[in-house]
């Protein structure tokens, strides 16, 4: 059994994370009498003057309904360099990390992330050093994990938003397009679509064309809805084309909603908006689902550590929380599948996902 454990976020922030670090905290030390240390701005916290703090069942108080991160996180830090799109682990930081990790006296590690983050983790369990993983990632595109904490509140703000544009819609008899988050893929632009009642939902796996945008308002006219809603997701990308960033150094997305408005606009003559939903899906109070599965992640994280299993991730399958190996958690994303029942569904109640094909209409 540990004495001491540590716990970190890394990447994006997502709402549900403070459930978890709540959960692990109390399990932690009401289950098994540990002590909790808590690593702040993910793993950079470990290097030069350390950066933690301990936590207690009474600093983790209160913290359930709040979003953000009480320890902070990071998107890029040192520990691993992109070249050519492939990640490398440079040995430095690491044995730097570990070496601190022992004066800390800290024998474990709960790490908290999404693809990014746990292939870091994978480095430390490679090394010897025990991690256990919880996937995070509003973008639910981890294929080992049905769902990801963040996702279901992305999805509420998301709808609700689809629900206010539908009445400023239907006013002005506009075409209204929202942009939401989904770097590589669609699962909250299709969810959301489907829950706020969208009439074409562009993701990331189903490259659209223009003219079946335009072919989808034209029909709708046509039928006596003079106004058209769209939700596209920000990594969708034009038959042909390739995702719009709005910093392509940096590689973040952006551009595509404000596209489509131009071209719907200059193509059709129908006025048209769009709107950048952008962070107000990460930030904010977690929904009642993603407090409850983050809450089950980290109390079941604790007894994975406790029971021996480490290099691994907690998921969730078929609805309950197994261990999977850290190595087949980070190795592929999970798409949607374009000829899955949700797709179909949407097609079947008259969404569009403006393929080029005519069978999609
Ligand atoms: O990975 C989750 C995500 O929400 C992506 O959909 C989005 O592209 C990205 O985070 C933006 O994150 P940031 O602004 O922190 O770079």
């Amino acid at each position: 059994m540990y004495k001491q454990i540590g716990i970190l976020t890394g990447g994006g922030d997502a709402p549900g994370l403070n459930a978890v670090i709540r959960a692990v905290v109390r399990t932690a030390i009401g289950e098994y009498g540990m002590s909790v240390i808590g690593i702040e701005d993910s793993f950079e916290g470990i290097l030069g003057e350390t950066q933690t703090t301990r936590l207690t069942k009474r600093s983790v108080s209160g913290i359930l309904p709040r979003g953000g991160t009480i320890l902070g996180t990071r998107n890029k830090g040192s520990f691993a360099q992109v070249v050519d799109g492939v990640p490398h682990f440079p040995e430095m930081p690491i044995s730097e990390a570990l070496a601190n990790l022992d004066i800390l006296g800290i024998e474990a590690l709960i790490v908290l992330g999404g693809e990014g983050t746990l292939a870091i983790a994978e480095q430390f369990h490679k090394r010897g050093f025990p991690v256990i993983g919880v996937p995070k990632t509003i973008d639910n595109d981890l294929a080992a994990t049905e769902l990801t904490f963040g996702f279901m509140t992305a999805i509420d703000i998301a709808t609700e938003a689809l629900d206010r544009l539908h009445t400023t819609a239907e006013s002005h008899d506009r075409v209204m397009i929202l942009e939401v988050m989904g770097r590589n893929t669609g699962w909250i632009a299709l969810h959301a679509g489907l829950a706020g009642s969208a009439d074409i939902i562009l993701i990331p796996e189903i490259p659209f064309s223009i003219d079946s945008v335009l072919r989808k308002v034209r029909e709708r006219e046509e039928d006596g809805s003079r106004f058209t809603i769209i939700v596209v997701a920000e990594g969708a990308r034009e038959v042909g084309g390739s995702a719009l960033y709005a910093d392509k150094e940096q590689l973040r997305l952006g551009g595509v909603g404000e596209y489509l408005r131009r071209e719907i606009e200059e193509r059709s003559g129908k006025e048209s908006r769009c709107v950048v939903l952008g962070h107000l899906q990460r930030g904010g109070s977690p929904n009642a689902f993603d407090r409850m599965l983050g809450t089950n992640l980290g109390a079941c994280a604790v007894r994975a550590l406790c029971s021996g299993e480490v290099g691994k991730m907690v998921a969730l399958q078929a609805g309950t929380i197994v261990n999977v190996p850290l190595s087949e958690a980070c190795v592929q994303i999970k798409t949607v599948p374009t000829d899955g029942q949700l797709v179909r569904t949407a097609r079947d109640i008259g969404i569009s996902f403006a393929a080029p094909k005519e069978s999609d209409m």
